[in-house]
């Protein structure tokens, strides 16, 4: 053979084996590794740690740590983000008998570098695509800092506001918690994974994390299976619909068993009835949390409790590590169990490409040229506008007038940074966050800007309320900026008195009573109670946390640039009494129907029923016009769609965006039906004068509900239809006949 004829069959028979390569599909190419692994390393696979300390100095965990890696002992870690740390961890796990790469997770929940507003904040925009965006941005700057994999979204509804997680859902509601779901989802992974620029998402805490008992973190949960198949796991459904490649159970139990250990959960719902081909990891330490639970008695018998339920990946429970193997041996777990977990999580390692090249995502050049991108900053800008949500404007004293010549800056938040980050955090880098007094300085150039703290959150000091009152008299106008720090929400944060903390309502009442118009800024991780304000001041903007750009979009807001567009998406009470509150309760048998008359009606003898702002509300600076309600047929058939048209018109003087809601009761069923739910909404910018026909489409399978025999069902009869600008605000009604 001659030297060039040699090359080239050389060449030819590389380039045969990558066609087989790739013409194997990934089963196969799971199959083929699968039949290299021992038990052993199998049970590696299902290992997960936290690595906090595998990169910094040495100490027992690290070594530890790296020679469980080095031996093929772990199949991912979480918390080890950037390109020189991913990479030089992965090369240790390439020294392992198969090479078998790691996946890299974190909790990536409101951006990366760029930090976007706090997940149920940005669920007050209603704007899907601003919501596909932000996760959009935040996989772009975790994947080139060699990040595969983040833990969001969380898609537990939440109704209970002394729950601190509530600000990393989407709120109360199944359906829009469905939609902003699976816009979360697309934007994290794209339409398919294995593009660098994306990461795998996960859908949790499966399931029903957000009713945890009293609103108190980790309590029990006890729920009817009706309320957990239709509130609690549509927005799982529609997670798994969109693709989403794994999923993480939660740490709660469901009606007496611990979500870890459910096999009703994880192996009929998920795995048998939706047919999910992701993989599903623990909760950090869930599974060995089985003991204290009482569900399982020591660490052998939660690992044998956790795979047989369909718990795929251990996370830093170090059960399946230490317990597995023994349990097979025993033949007290049988390892189509583990060849199965085993199964999902390398076919995710296939398609995120790493078999290829374990260091894809892990490209110092693009991370350098990712981090920071300011276009980043536009879109984390317009999200953090899109959240604002105005709750009260009295004679429009909002928008202020850009001529103002000494505005006032009153409160503990004025210049906040890191609280406005929020929890959840990756950098607590607080150089991008432009506080509401950089904001408003930077928009008024040429005013006095006064800023006095007045009161702390954290103490009840009231030493600076007379500067404060001194600076609000001297005034052209009154901005306060109150609520809680970034600490006061989150995991583990649960809240019995939901009120401002410390003497900020005091000092709010102080300013207040100089007679000046007050404008209140709130930030919070949740809904809080806050009823002097509600009741005394001028105008209230709830700013959620809203990241970098926060104080540029208060700003925006405060001064006309940016006209509010935000919708609660979850109710507001009056008092922590009131709690549960939310709007698609029932009727009761005793409803109240005169608020002056609830003697032996369903009523607090104390406070009303409605909450302090209802779910869907939300003010702008112009006023919109709902009419020509029209039903596309008053008499369905079980398999028809309904089409619901309507005119929205713009009928104020500015440009602004409405939320338009569709509502609908199942009047009479065989389970009775809340008294409204949502159904369709839509977000409809108009100019002054403009008008817009607006369609909603009610599919069949919106008027279903959950039979605890019969499972999904759909019953002849009267449907209401209403549609508004909140769901205590109904525009426009109809009905039709089902058949
Ligand atoms: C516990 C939290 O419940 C979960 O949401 C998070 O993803 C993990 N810790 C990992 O940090």
């Amino acid at each position: 053979m001659n030297k060039n004829l040699g090359l080239s069959f050389l060449i030819s028979l590389a380039f045969v084996g990558q066609v087989h390569a790739q013409r194997k599909t990934i089963t196969q190419r799971v199959d083929s590794v699968m039949k290299l692994m021992t038990i052993t390393e199998k049970i590696g696979q299902l290992n997960q740690y936290s690595g906090r300390e595998v990169t910094g100095p040495a100490s027992d965990r690290k070594n530890y740590l790296l020679n469980d890696i080095k031996n093929g002992m772990v199949g991912s870690m979480l918390n080890v983000k950037g390109v020189k740390d991913t990479r030089e961890i992965q090369a240790i796990a390439l020294q392992s008998r198969l090479k078998i790469p790691l996946l890299f997770s974190l909790d990536v929940i409101h951006g990366y570098k760029t930090v976007f507003p706090i997940p149920l904040a940005e669920s007050a925009s209603w704007d899907l695509d601003i919501i596909k965006q932000s996760a959009q941005v935040a996989a772009e700057e975790s994947a080139a800092s060699g990040i595969h994999w983040t833990f969001a979204p969380m898609v537990d509804i939440a109704r209970d506001p002394r729950w601190g997680r509530v600000m990393e859902g989407a709120g109360e509601d199944t359906y829009l918690g469905a939609q902003i779901a699976k816009a979360r989802v697309l934007g994290f992974q794209g339409e398919k994974l294995g593009s660098v620029d994306r990461i795998m998402a996960c859908a949790k805490h499966f399931a029903a994390y957000g009713a945890a008992m009293a609103g108190r973190d980790y309590n029990p949960v006890d729920i009817s299976k009706q309320q957990l198949h239709e509130i609690y796991l549509p927005p799982f459904k529609a997670a798994a619909d969109a693709g989403v490649a794994t999923f993480m159970n939660s740490f709660n139990t469901l009606n007496g068993v611990p979500a870890t250990g459910n096999a009703y959960l994880q192996r009929q719902i998920l795995k048998g009835d939706w047919k999910y081909k992701g993989f599903v990891v623990s909760d950090w330490g869930s599974i060995k949390e089985m003991i204290p639970w009482g569900f399982a008695k020591n660490l052998s018998e939660a690992s044998e409790k956790a795979i047989v339920a369909g718990s795929d990946m251990d996370m830093e429970s170090e059960a399946y590590k230490k317990e597995l193997e023994k349990l097979v041996k025993a033949g007290k777990v049988d390892v189509k169990y583990i060849d199965e977990a085993v199964r999902r999580i390398l076919q995710k390692k296939f398609e995120l490409g790493l078999f290829d090249d374990p260091y894809r995502f892990s490209d110092e050049k693009r991370e350098q040229k990712v981090m920071n991108d300011p276009k980043y900053q536009s879109i984390t800008k317009a999200a953090a506008q899109k959240s604002i949500v105005l709750l009260k404007n009295t004679n429009q004293v909002l928008p202020l007038s850009k001529s103002l010549k000494n505005i006032a800056l009153i409160g503990p938040l004025v210049n906040a940074k890191r609280d406005q980050a929020g929890s959840w955090v990756v950098y607590a880098d607080t150089a991008n966050i432009v506080s509401v007094y950089e904001g408003v300085k930077q928009k008024l150039t040429g005013a006095k800007i006064g800023f006095s703290q007045g009161a702390s959150i954290t103490d009840t000091s009231t030493v600076d309320f007379s500067n404060a009152v001194k600076m609000a008299k001297n005034a052209d106008a009154v901005v306060m900026v109150l609520g809680e720090n970034w600490e006061m929400s989150g995991e583990a944060k649960s809240r019995t008195d939901i009120g401002l903390p410390g003497k900020q309502e005091a000092l709010f009442n102080a300013v207040k009573a100089t007679g000046k118009p007050v404008v209140v800024v709130l930030m919070a991780g949740r809904p809080l109670v806050f009823n002097d304000i509600a009741a005394k001041a001028d105008a209230i903007i709830y700013a959620w946390f809203l990241g970098d750009q926060g104080g540029n979009a208060i700003a925006d807001v405060l001064f006309g640039d940016y006209n509010p567009s935000g919708k609660l998406p979850i109710t507001f009470p009056r008092n922590v009494g009131q709690i549960p509150i939310f709007y698609n309760h029932y009727n009761t048998g005793r409803p109240v129907t005169k608020p002056t008359d609830i003697r032996y009606k369903s009523a607090y003898i104390d406070a009303p029923n409605d909450p302090a702002y209802a779910f869907g509300y939300g003010l702008s600076y112009t006023t919109f016009a709902y009419s020509d309600l029209k039903l596309s047929t008053n008499n369905p058939q079980k398999n028809e769609t309904v089409k619901v048209s309507f005119t929205l018109s713009n009928t104020g003087k500015v440009a602004g965006e409405e939320v338009a809601q569709l509502y609908l009761q199942d009047t009479f069923a065989s389970v009775v039906r809340p008294v409204k739910a949502l159904k369709d909404f839509a977000k409809v910018k108009l100019n002054p004068g403009e008008s817009k026909l607006i369609t909603f489409e009610i599919t069949p399978d919106k008027l279903a509900f959950y039979d605890e025999q019969k499972g999904w069902i759909t019953e002849s009869g009267e449907f209401k239809v209403m549609v508004g600008g909140a769901s205590n605000d109904i525009k426009l009604k109809s009905s039709f006949e089902l058949k």
